[in-house]
């Protein structure tokens, strides 16, 4: 199993080129089971979790393809499985965007619960409540979510309908994602309200309306579907992976250093680079790159709370501890969207961070630096946290279990050598 042993005090310097965003590709992958034609992504990232919905599309009878410059295609043509197993499914919860698809396009779908994952609870109630209102009839057995359209043996085709998908949390991402998907091919018209705004479900409009989709309201709480027949096919290239880009500016601001994130959209980044700025660190950007310039001094301390787009994301929360834990006074940190989102707190606190707990929040107090030591990462953006703080700190420190960071990170070892960071990828 691979490790990274990474040696700290080296700002980073230099410019990196961000890729294809995760969490656009994985649905957009998803949405080629509604056509029996191709889509292709010319710019997808060579991740772990690419390959693993590709392999769920093979399972269920789909052609699919990925070159070797990551390009990837699928075609769900002929005979199609309608199930996603729990073994496929327990793997990556972003399987459970089959479920929409396979709905609007077969009349049926059998896929696994997805069970939690380190972080939270993360229930779907509110895909199954948008797929019953578009008129699925819903039940839930022996751990599968089993969805039927009435009459779909003779060619009914989803009704369509009204709903509002809010949580407690805000918004559902892949839950907005799954009705709309879903709509695309219903009967008539479908209205979703209380719909997630992140720059990926956009993206995911985008791409579906390429394939012949008829949506509107794209970036609003609200979106209207009108049924169409049929879906074709489309080549589309989705956007950068805003996370990814916030990840190495943190880390060019952990460091000191001077980094240039490059093919990135600053407008997606907005809350994060808020937050760092109040931290007192100075940007530059241009249409599709942002610089963060070396500042001598700690951080400041900065309150973040995360929130649905446009606030500051909870996949960059605990990149973000990693850095207060530097800062020159006591920030809060408060995760709204997964209230015990902090396994990476107790590996911080092995390299001599100061941070507790307090129910959704972290209270974290600024030390002037941390010390190197072996840690475990739990989940993909925590991984990301734990490179950042071993780049600062001082000696060496071990990130074991990188299989994590490899789901959504493209060969981050190698883009931060190339930055001038000391990491090295080793196996146990
Ligand atoms: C997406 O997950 C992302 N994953 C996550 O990124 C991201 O952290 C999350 O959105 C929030 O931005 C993908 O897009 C593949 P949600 P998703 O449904 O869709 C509650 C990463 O690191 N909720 O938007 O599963 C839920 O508990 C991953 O790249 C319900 O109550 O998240 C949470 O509090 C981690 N009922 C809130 O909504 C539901 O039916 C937001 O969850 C669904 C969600």
């Amino acid at each position: 199993m691979d490790y990274f042993s990474i040696s700290g005090g080296d700002p980073l310097r230099g410019s990196v080129r961000v890729r294809g965003a995760k969490n656009a590709v994985l649905p957009i992958l998803a949405a080629g089971l509604l056509s029996e034609e191709t889509l292709r992504i010319p710019n997808a990232p060579k991740l772990s979790d690419v390959k693993t919905m590709l392999t769920l599309l093979e399972a269920m009878g789909c052609r699919v393809q990925r070159d070797d410059d990551g390009a990837v295609e699928v075609e769900a043509k002929g005979d199609i499985i309608w199930e996603a197993t729990w073994d496929h499914v327990r793997q990556m919860r972003a399987s459970i965007c089959v479920l929409g698809p396979l709905v609007g396009r077969f009349g049926r779908a059998k896929v696994s619960l997805p069970g939690g994952c380190v972080f939270g609870v993360r229930p779907i109630d509110m895909h199954i409540k948008g797929l019953a209102a578009l008129g699925a009839k819903i039940t839930l057995e022996e751990g599968f979510i089993e969805a039927v359209v009435p009459g779909h043996e003779s060619g009914a085709r989803l009704p369509g309908g009204e709903v509002f998908l809010g949580t407690p949390a805000g918004p559902t991402v892949t839950g907005t994602m799954n009705v709309l998907m879903a709509a695309t091919l219903a009967e008539g018209r479908s209205v979703i309200h209380g719909a997630a705004c992140e720059p990926e479900v956009g993206d995911l409009i985008k791409c579906l309306n390429s394939m012949g989709a008829r949506i509107s309201g794209e970036g609003s709480p609200t979106l209207i579907i009108e049924g169409v027949e049929r879906l074709g096919g489309a080549t589309h290239a989705v956007i950068p992976d805003r996370i990814e880009a916030g990840t190495y500016l943190m880390a060019g601001a952990i460091t000191g250093g001077r980094v240039r994130v490059e093919g990135c959209v600053p407008g997606h980044l907005s809350a994060p680079i808020d937050a760092m700025e109040s931290a007192g660190y100075v940007f530059e950007m241009g249409e599709d790159w942002i610089e963060i310039a070396p500042r001598r001094e700690r951080p400041r301390p900065v309150d973040v709370t995360t929130q649905p787009y446009p606030g500051f994301p909870t996949d960059l929360q605990a990149q973000m501890m990693a850095l207060m834990a530097l800062a020159d006074g006591t920030s809060v940190i408060t995760d709204r969207i997964y209230p015990d989102r902090y396994m990476h707190l107790a590996e911080l606190l092995r390299l001599g961070a100061h941070i507790r707990r307090q129910g959704s929040s972290a209270i974290i107090e600024g030390i002037p630096s941390l010390s190197g030591a072996p840690v475990t990462a739990s989940d993909l953006r925590a991984s990301a946290a734990l490179v950042m703080a071993g780049l600062v700190a001082k000696g060496t420190t071990t990130v074991h279990r990188v299989y994590h960071i490899d789901r959504g990170y493209q060969r981050i070892d190698e883009r931060i050598g190339e930055l001038g960071g000391r990491i090295s990828r080793l196996s146990e």
